[in-house]
C-alpha cells in the first residue's frame, strides 16, 4: 500500500468529504463499503502517549508501589483517631446522657441498620417499628436480646463489641420505633402481639410518652 500517498492525499480531506473510490476496501457487506482512512493524527498521538504511559505508570503503582502511600495510611490514621476524641469529648461533655436516644439511633445507623433497615422497619432482622416483638418488649428483654444475639438466628452478639453504654442508649432508641411510621412497609411481623401504648405509657409523672420513654431509659 503506498502509505505516504494516502496520507498526503487525505490531509486535504475533511470529515464528510467524498472519499475516492479507489481507497474503498475490497470487500462490501450489503453495498456498505469500508474506506481505508488512516486513523487521525490526534488519535494515534494519543495512542502513543497512552502506552508511554502505561509503561511510566505500572511499574510505579504496581509492581514496585513507590508512591507515597504512608499518606493515605497517615490520613486514615488521623480521621479515625480524630473520631474517636471527638467520641470522648461528647461522652465527657455529657451530651449523650442529656439524649441518650439520639446517641442510640447513631449507634443504630452504625451497626444495626444493614440487618434491621434504616427505620428499624426490618430486614434480615425483625422490625422493629411494630407492635410485635419475638423476645419482648421490655427495656430488660431488648437489651437482653441486643447483649446476648441470638446465635441460631443470626442475630449478633453485641455485649463484647459495643459494651453497657452504647447498648443502654441503643436499647432507649429502639423502644421508641414502635411509634414510628416507616416511609417504606416494613417486614411482616414476627413473633407475639403487645399492647405497646400501655406498655410504654409513663409510670410517674404524667407527661408526654416521647419523653417518658427516655426517662424510663435511663433507669436499666
Ligand atoms: C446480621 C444481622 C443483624 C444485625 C447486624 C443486628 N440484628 Fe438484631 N436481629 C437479627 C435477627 C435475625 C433477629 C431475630 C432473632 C430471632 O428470630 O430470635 C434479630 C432480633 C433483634 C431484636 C429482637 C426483636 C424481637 O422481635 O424480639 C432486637 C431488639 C434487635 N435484633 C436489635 C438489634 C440491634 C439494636 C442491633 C444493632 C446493635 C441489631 N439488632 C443488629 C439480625 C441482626
Amino acid at each position: 500500500m503506498s502509505e505516504r500517498h494516502d496520507a498526503q492525499h487525505h490531509e486535504e480531506l475533511l470529515p464528510g468529504d467524498f472519499i475516492p473510490e479507489q481507497e474503498l476496501l475490497e470487500h462490501d457487506f450489503d453495498g456498505i463499503q469500508e474506506a481505508d482512512n488512516p486513523l487521525p493524527k490526534w488519535w494515534v498521538n494519543l495512542f502513543l502517549v497512552s502506552i508511554v504511559f502505561a509503561v511510566v505508570y505500572t511499574p510505579i503503582v504496581h509492581m514496585f508501589d513507590l508512591l507515597p502511600k504512608d499518606y493515605l495510611r497517615r490520613d486514615l490514621a488521623q480521621a479515625a483517631m480524630r473520631a474517636e476524641q471527638r467520641e470522648a469529648e461528647l461522652i465527657a461533655s455529657g451530651a449523650y446522657d442529656s439524649d441518650p436516644v439520639g446517641a442510640g439511633k447513631k449507634y443504630f445507623g452504625t451497626f444495626c441498620v444493614t440487618c434491621h433497615g434504616s427505620y428499624g422497619e426490618g430486614g434480615i432482622g425483625p422490625n422493629l417499628t411494630d407492635n410485635f416483638w419475638i423476645h419482648g418488649p421490655n427495656e430488660n428483654q431488648i437489651a437482653a436480646v441486643i447483649v446476648n444475639g441470638v446465635a441460631a438466628k443470626g442475630m449478633p452478639q453485641w455485649g463484647p463489641i459495643l459494651g453497657e453504654r452504647k447498648i443502654k442508649m441503643i436499647t432507649a432508641y429502639v423502644m421508641t420505633l414502635w411509634e414510628t411510621e416507616p416511609p417504606t412497609p416494613g417486614k411482616k411481623p414476627e413473633g407475639e402481639p403487645f399492647d405497646m401504648a400501655s406498655i410504654r405509657a409513663p409510670k410517674e409523672a404524667p407527661s408526654e410518652s416521647q419523653s417518658a420513654t427516655s426517662d424510663t431509659t435511663t433507669k436499666i
